[in-house]
């Protein structure tokens, strides 16, 4: 049976030769090599690392063919793969040097030279490992880096547990646009040690990743490192929205205002929260003008108080951290306007009684004592 099936195969093709005059081989036959050299570089970057490859082997009878590769990288651990097609012969991307990074790529040969069906190599695959040194419980914990205002960013850490008493810490940085990796230059100390670091300005630093590496030093006991990686924008904790003002209309419906945060983050890129109180209860609403009107649950004169927040919307970013709340603002109610204009009015009568008396003083001090009797009369 087989040898029949293998005539018929070999018919097939002869016929096909023939036919098309021996320009492509059958599908079955087309096999193209997986990519050569495939490597993961590390230039030093903080975890931004390159892939390369060099072009499979034997590609002679496809010079007319597109070739593409398909690569497939993660840190290892994680759930999904990013994919890329590229004709490219590396990529660059950043990755968390705390863990491995796991990487694999094949040869693609375009549809139009292997007559419709796609024909793909087997893998080609790579591996990097960060060295280490020094037990995990000598990594700083709990980094927090927010980026204030979107213009000033300061980290803060705590030290590993189990480190020696001359431990010390520093931290590096990098991202694309910088030659080389920084080291902080302004440290926030604490009993001579470094917990934080406030970083100078940040030229051309959004929307790309910011990598960071706090290691260690110490004389008697390696300290393991610590890698991050973030975008600047998705960790901006805006000032809190002032110059609230509150309008009411007619009792129920109010217009509350207040004003755009300074700093260099555009209007268009804030949501704002809105607390209110009303008597004993209190409500949250989300907006992205600077502006709104409402009305009031409870018709009644009572006291009405809101305070703002603001935060990076997600036109501008895909996380953010809310400011703090701005001051309060309260709209007293008609029944307290009442006892205010009942101590204006007398207030305001005394006040006009000693500027007349001023006024007199100044211009008619000899006609003092006359002018006086003459009012107090
Ligand atoms: C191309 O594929 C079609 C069907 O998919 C087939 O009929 C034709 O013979 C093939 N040609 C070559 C050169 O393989
Ligand atoms: C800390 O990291 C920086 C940047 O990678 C490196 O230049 C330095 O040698 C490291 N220091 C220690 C003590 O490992
Ligand atoms: C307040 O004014 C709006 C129109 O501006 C009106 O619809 C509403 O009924 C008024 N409320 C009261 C309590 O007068
Ligand atoms: C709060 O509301 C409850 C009922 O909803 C009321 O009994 C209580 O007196 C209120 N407290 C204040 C301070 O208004
Ligand atoms: C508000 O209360 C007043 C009297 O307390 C009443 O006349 C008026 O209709 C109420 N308005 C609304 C909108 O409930």
């Amino acid at each position: 049976m087989a040898f029949i099936c293998l005539d018929i195969r070999c018919l097939y093709i002869f016929l096909l030769c023939t036919a098309f005059g021996y320009t492509l081989p059958s599908n079955m036959e087309i096999k193209v090599n997986p990519p050569q050299d495939f490597e993961i570089v590390d230039p030093g970057y903080l975890g931004y690392l390159y892939l390369q490859w060099q072009p499979p082997l034997a590609m002679d009878n496809f010079k007319e063919c597109t070739i593409e590769y398909e690569l497939k990288y993660r840190n290892i651990d994680s759930e999904s793969w990013k994919t890329i097609v590229t004709k490219n012969l590396h990529y660059k991307d950043g990755f968390d040097l705390n863990k491995g990074v796991e990487a694999k790529i094949h040869t693609l040969l375009s549809t139009h030279c292997t007559n419709g069906s796609e024909v793909q190599s087997s893998w080609s695959e790579a591996t990097y490992w960060k060295p280490e040194q020094g037990s995990l419980e000598t990594k700083i914990q709990d980094m927090d880096c927010v980026y204030y205002n979107w213009q000033y960013l300061l980290c803060s850490w705590k030290p590993g547990i189990d480190i020696r008493f001359d431990t010390n810490y520093n931290l590096f940085y990098w991202y694309e646009g910088l030659d080389n990796v920084l080291q902080c230059v302004d440290y926030i100390k604490e009993n001579g040690k470094n917990i934080g670091c406030k970083f100078p300005n940040l030229e051309s630093s959004d929307y790309k990743d910011f990598f960071i590496c706090v290691n260690g030093s110490s004389e008697s006991k390696p300290v393991r490192s610590n890698y991050f990686i973030f975008q600047l924008q998705n960790i901006v904790k805006p000032l809190p929205p002032d110059c609230l003002s509150l309008t009411v209309k007619n009792s129920s419906d109010i217009n509350l205002k207040w004003s755009i945060p300074k700093g260099p983050i555009p209007s268009r890129c804030f949501i704002y929260e809105i607390l209110f109180t009303e008597a004993n209860n209190s409500w949250t609403t989300n907006t992205i003008e600077n502006e709104v009107y409402i009305t009031r649950m409870i018709n009644e004169s009572q006291e009405f108080c809101f305070s703002v927040r603001s935060k990076v919307n997600f036109y501008c970013s895909d996380d953010g951290i809310w400011s703090e709340w701005s001051d309060e603002q309260c709209w007293e109610g008609d029944g307290r306007k009442g006892t205010l204009m009942f101590f204006m009015i007398p207030f305001g009568l005394v006040s006009l009684f000693v500027l007349l008396l001023t006024c007199l003083l100044l211009h008619k001090q000899k006609a003092l004592l006359k002018s006086v009797s003459y009012i107090i009369l």
